[in-house]
C-alpha cells in the first residue's frame, strides 16, 4: 500500500473525489485543493490516465513533524533516495510552508536538496550530480508543522491532455470543463449545447466522458520514465483503451461568433478524431434557435474581466435567458466570473458554485430541468 494526493482546482474536490473512489482508491480525505487516499504502485498509473479533474498526482514518500531544519533534513535524509532516483536523476526540489514554524521557501528547498544530495552520495561516490536524466520533481509541503514530502508523478500538469492545438482568448482549463460536464446531468444520451464554444474545451472534454475515453492517453507523466517496479504503466494503458465506447452516437453542438473561435475549436477536436460527434456552427447567441426536449446547456460566456465590456456581458447574458425560456425540459449550466449574471440571464439558479477558472474567481450557475 502507498500514499498519493490528488491536487484539485478549489471547488472540484468532490468531483475528484468521486472519481478516485469509481478508480477503487482506500480512505480518500479531502482538504481544500487536495484529495488524499491510498492505493498501490499500479495506482499511481491508473490515477494519472483517467482523473479528469486533478492537476497532479503525487506518490507521498513521509510524513513527519519539523519544527527545525535538522527535523527537516534527518526526516529527508531518512528516506531511500538512492533506491527512488538513479545517480542521473535531473532533481528539482519545491516547497511550500503555511502556518509553520519553518517558513522561507528557499531555507526548506535549500535544506531538502542538502539532505537528497548526501543520502545520494552514501551510494553514488561523485561531488556532482549531473542532473541529466529523467526528471524527479521533490515536493516539501509543511502545515501546521507538519512536513509532507512527495514526487510529483505527472510532471506537466494533467490540464495538459496534448489536444488545445490552438486556443482563444480565455479558454477554460480542462480539469475545470470536465468538472462542469461532471457536476451536470449530462450524459451521452442527451444533446449537449455550448452557445459560446471558444476553442471547445467543454464539448471536448464530454466526448471524453461518454466515450469513456481517460483523458490522459495522449501524454507520457514524469513516472513513466523511473522504471518504477509495480507500476505496470502499459497494461494500465491497454486496459484503459480497451473500455473505450467507440460505438455510442453522440449529439453535441458547438456555437460561436468568432470564426477563428470555431477553426480551433475544430483543429482540436479533429486532433482526436471527434469531428463526427459535433456539429459546429458561425452563430451570434442572438440569432440562435434550438429545438428538442431534455437537451442540457453547459457554456462559459465572455465575462468582463478579461474580455468584453460589462455592457455587452450583460447583454449576452439577456439572449442566453431569452433563449432558455424557450427550452422548458433544458438544463442550463453557465460558469461566469460576471457576478450579475443573474439579474441578465433572468432567474435565480437552483444552485450556484464557487469555482476557480485558474485564478479567476467565477461561479457555476446551475439550473435544473426536469428529469428526462
Ligand atoms: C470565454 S470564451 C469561451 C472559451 C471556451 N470555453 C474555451 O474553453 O475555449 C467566450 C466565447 O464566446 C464567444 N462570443 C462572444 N460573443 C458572442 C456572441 N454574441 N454569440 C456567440 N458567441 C460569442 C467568443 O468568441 C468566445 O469564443
Amino acid at each position: 500500500m502507498i500514499y498519493l494526493e490528488a491536487t484539485a482546482n478549489i471547488g472540484m474536490e468532490a468531483v475528484l473525489k468521486r472519481e478516485a473512489q469509481a478508480l477503487g482508491m482506500k480512505n480518500i480525505r479531502v482538504q481544500d485543493g487536495l484529495v488524499s487516499m491510498e492505493g498501490k504502485t499500479e495506482d499511481i498509473s491508473r490515477l494519472n490516465l483517467h482523473l479528469r479533474t486533478a492537476e497532479r498526482v503525487h506518490w507521498v514518500l513521509a510524513r513527519f513533524e519539523a519544527r527545525s531544519f535538522t527535523e527537516l533534513f534527518d526526516g529527508v535524509y531518512d528516506l531511500p533516495w538512492p533506491d527512488i532516483m538513479p545517480k542521473t536523476a535531473n532533481f528539482i526540489t519545491e516547497a511550500k510552508s503555511r502556518k509553520s514554524q519553518l517558513f522561507s521557501l528557499s531555507d526548506i528547498q535549500r535544506i531538502t536538496e542538502k539532505a537528497v544530495v548526501n543520502k545520494l552520495q552514501t551510494r553514488y561516490k561523485t561531488e556532482w550530480f549531473e542532473k541529466n536524466g529523467a526528471r524527479y520533481r521533490i515536493g516539501v509541503r509543511i502545515v501546521d508543522d507538519l512536513a509532507t514530502i512527495y514526487l510529483d508523478t505527472s510532471g506537466d500538469g494533467l490540464h495538459d491532455r496534448g489536444y488545445r492545438k490552438r486556443s482563444v482568448k480565455a479558454p477554460l482549463t480542462e480539469t475545470l470543463a470536465s468538472g462542469l460536464v461532471q457536476l451536470s446531468f449530462w450524459n451521452k444520451n442527451r444533446m449537449l449545447v455550448d452557445p459560446f464554444c471558444g476553442s471547445g474545451t467543454i464539448l471536448i472534454e464530454a466526448i471524453l466522458l461518454g466515450r469513456n475515453i481517460a483523458p490522459g492517453l495522449n501524454r507520457r507523466f514524469d513516472f513513466e520514465y523511473w522504471n518504477l517496479e509495480g507500476a505496470n504503466d502499459k497494461a494500465v494503458r491497454k486496459e484503459a483503451f480497451e473500455m473505450i465506447d467507440y460505438d455510442s452516437k453522440l449529439e453535441l453542438y458547438g456555437f460561436d461568433v468568432d470564426p477563428k473561435a470555431l477553426e480551433a475549436a475544430r483543429i482540436n477536436l479533429d486532433s482526436l478524431g471527434f469531428l463526427d460527434d459535433v456539429t459546429l456552427r458561425e452563430k451570434d447567441i442572438a440569432q440562435l434557435d434550438l429545438a428538442g426536449d431534455y437537451g442540457v446547456i453547459i457554456t462559459n460566456p465572455p465575462y468582463g474581466v478579461r474580455i468584453e465590456d460589462k455592457e455587452s456581458v450583460m447583454a449576452l447574458n439577456r439572449e442566453l435567458g431569452q433563449l432558455a425560456k424557450t427550452l422548458p425540459t433544458w438544463s442550463h449550466y453557465i460558469i461566469t466570473a460576471d457576478e450579475g449574471f443573474e439579474r441578465g440571464f433572468g432567474k435565480k439558479a437552483d444552485r450556484k458554485r464557487k469555482l476557480y477558472n485558474g485564478k479567476i474567481k467565477t461561479d457555476y450557475y446551475q439550473y435544473y430541468g426536469p428529469r428526462p
